[in-house]
């Protein structure tokens, strides 16, 4: 079935391989945003200035949107407040509204982070209670969505790694760059604290193709939905997995159990993924199986 499709956010870890999985399905008609960045059948626009937002989806005039633009680092979030609501609030706001008003069905991405990590797993009616700047922005932007219509989707996704630009683009390859920066037998303490479920953006790109899909099928298709990896692992663990690859000794890698430093991070923020899965909608990449492919480009041989 047709549809005109627009993906925010499309220079970024996630919207990257959401353009191409939409793009690759003939009947779509898909555009990405840009902001910083640019490139070949990009719109540049800032989302930010949520006052030029209308204007803009007059323009190219989408029916279904894909919001992945956002300030995702919790540290950034923590210092600036203030910016990270204009954009991950205000510009969602301004997306959804335009969105109810024109019939458009808008999919935006929100994270594990609404949640406090103390009661995993997680359904999409669980209780949310962000502990940090960023999960409460990406909260706020889902009551946004919600306060703007019904036809909506809401999908929660945790940690995030895929094909990178660089190794330290996503929180899971920066710690294949840090043990590749490290001196000569030194030691490298890595965070055992918090268990995370680093999920593939191919698959997270996956779900949302078909969710879609699912969605010109099924016009009654909305709500707050999960996708999540299935393979719970600690940052060390995460390292551990690296560490054949670069090669890097892993008994030079030292489990920190301790809590990290930065915007207080939830412990454990598992996503309960039946409702998607109960559709026939998912994909899973094993993350071992994942990691040669992502780290080739940037290993020097
Ligand atoms: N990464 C994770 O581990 C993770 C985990 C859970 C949830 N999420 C969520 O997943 C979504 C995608 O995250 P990501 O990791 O792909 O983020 P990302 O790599 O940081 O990309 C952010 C995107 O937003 C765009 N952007 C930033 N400021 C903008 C502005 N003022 N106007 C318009 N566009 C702007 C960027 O464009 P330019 O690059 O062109 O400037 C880029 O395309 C977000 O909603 C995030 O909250 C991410």
């Amino acid at each position: 079935m047709n549809c005109t499709l627009l993906v925010t956010g499309a220079t970024g870890l996630l919207g990257r391989p959401v353009l191409r999985a939409c793009a690759a399905v003939p009947a779509w008609r898909v555009t990405g945003t840009a902001f910083r960045r640019t490139g070949p059948g990009l719109e540049r626009v800032d989302l930010a200035q949520t006052g030029a937002i209308p204007a803009f989806l007059d323009r190219l005039a989408p029916t279904v949107i894909i919001h992945a633009a956002a300030e995702r680092r919790p540290d950034v979030s923590e210092k600036d407040p203030d910016g990270t609501q204009r954009l991950n609030v205000g510009a969602t706001a301004a997306l959804a509204q335009w969105a109810a008003a024109h019939g458009a069905f808008l999919i935006y991405i929100s994270s594990d982070y609404v949640f406090d990590g103390t009661r995993a797993p997680y359904t999409p009616a669980s209780p949310t209670h962000p502990i940090n700047a960023y999960g409460q922005s990406k909260l706020d932007g889902e009551h946004a969505v919600q306060a703007a219509g019904r036809d909506y989707a809401v999908l929660r996704v945790p940690i995030l790694y895929g094909e990178v630009e660089a190794l330290d683009e996503s929180p899971v390859t920066v710690l294949a760059k840090n043990m590749l920066n490290a001196r000569p037998g030194e030691r490298l303490a890595m965070e055992n604290w918090a268990t995370r479920y680093p999920t593939h953006t191919g698959d997270v790109a996956a779900v949302l193709r078909q969710m879609v899909a699912h969605k010109l099928a099924h016009p009654d298709f909305s709500g707050v939905f999960h996708w999540s990896g299935a393979e719970a692992m600690t940052k060390y663990g995460m390292a551990l997995a690296f560490a054949p690859l670069l090669p890097f000794d892993p008994a030079r890698l030292v489990p920190d159990n301790a809590p990290p430093a930065g915007a207080p991070r939830p412990k454990d923020c598992h996503l309960d993924a039946s409702a998607l899965e109960s559709l026939g909608i998912g994909q899973r990449t094993p993350f071992a199986s994942a990691l040669p492919a992502i780290l080739a480009p940037h290993l020097v041989r």
